[in-house]
């Protein structure tokens, strides 16, 4: 096996492991390098969609997106399209997935499908790092604080993309969870907001709870607490939802990455209540 870091934040390519075998010792060893370097990349994985599936499946249940309907014969997969003339894509901007949800997704595992020839890279942000640097004065402010977390509604997920269909839920809904949480695994702290659900900082006045998480929106975005990932097709991307932020970038410009299909396979592992 071998393993290069991809920055000095965090993420790792990792090599000589098969994500066919779904046994618990491949797992084993996977779930520890994920929770040392926090986001995983795996190519030439040339996997199917149940071996996808078998090795999501050792991380926990499975979870199925409020607002996209999955996969018809892989109802647990959710396939994000871009199609060729799109300048977004799904997931753009910074955020942890679904941190509406009373239970916030675990991990996720991406496989690539489709990629562009440029442009569409993933970028991965460590919010252990982030909470260690903040400073003292907004550390005592928001250490015993929790916030309200908005699913934005159905709108946001399917009608600004032409190939995501909806599952016909348009209810809109939200959950507070604590703005630093600790690792189930790890015990570490972790800053958990983001500038995609995070609306407010609850028993703050409205003036004071827009300040602080401005602050600490620009604070997450430090290019130092980030890596980034250029896919290949038949990779594989396998993050911890709890300690990081991401975003796809939507860097598909005329001439270069515009005029491509992207497409991924997604699977989220269900979460527990962030404390
Ligand atoms: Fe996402």
């Amino acid at each position: 096996m071998e393993i290069e870091l991809i920055s000095g934040a965090l993420g790792a390519e990792v090599k000589g492991i098969d994500l066919k075998d779904s046994s618990i010792e491949n797992w084993n060893v996977i779930n520890d390098l994920l929770l040392e370097h926090k986001v995983l990349f795996f190519r030439n994985q040339n996997i199917t969609s149940e071996e996808q599936l078998n090795l999501a499946r050792k991380f926990g249940p499975l979870e199925r997106h409020i607002y996209v309907k999955g996969r018809e014969k892989y109802p647990e997969i959710l396939r994000i399209i871009k199609e060729p003339d799109e300048k977004q894509q799904w997931g753009e901007t910074w955020h942890t997935d679904v941190s509406y949800n009373p239970k916030p997704t675990k991990v996720i595992m991406l496989r690539s499908i489709k990629i562009p020839p440029v442009g569409g890279d993933t970028m991965f942000s460590n919010m252990e790092l982030a909470y260690e640097t903040l400073d003292d004065e907004i550390k005592n402010k928001i250490d015993d604080k929790k916030a309200i977390h908005s699913s934005l509604g159905a709108a946001a997920f399917v009608d600004a993309y032409k190939a995501m269909e909806g599952n016909g839920n348009l209810k809109e809904y939200s959950n507070s969870h604590p703005v630093v949480r600790t690792h189930p695994e790890t015990g570490k702290k972790i800053l958990y907001v983001n500038s995609m659900y995070t609306k407010k900082i609850l028993d703050l006045d409205e003036d004071e709870s827009d300040h602080i998480l401005n602050h600490i929106f620009k604070h997450q975005e430090r290019l130092d607490f980030t890596c980034r990932f250029k896919w290949t097709e038949n990779a594989v991307a396998i993050w911890d939802n709890r300690s990081t932020l991401h975003q796809g970038l939507t860097d598909f410009f005329p001439g270069r990455g515009l005029g491509h299909e992207r497409v991924m396979d997604r699977i989220a592992i269900e979460g527990d209540n962030p404390q």
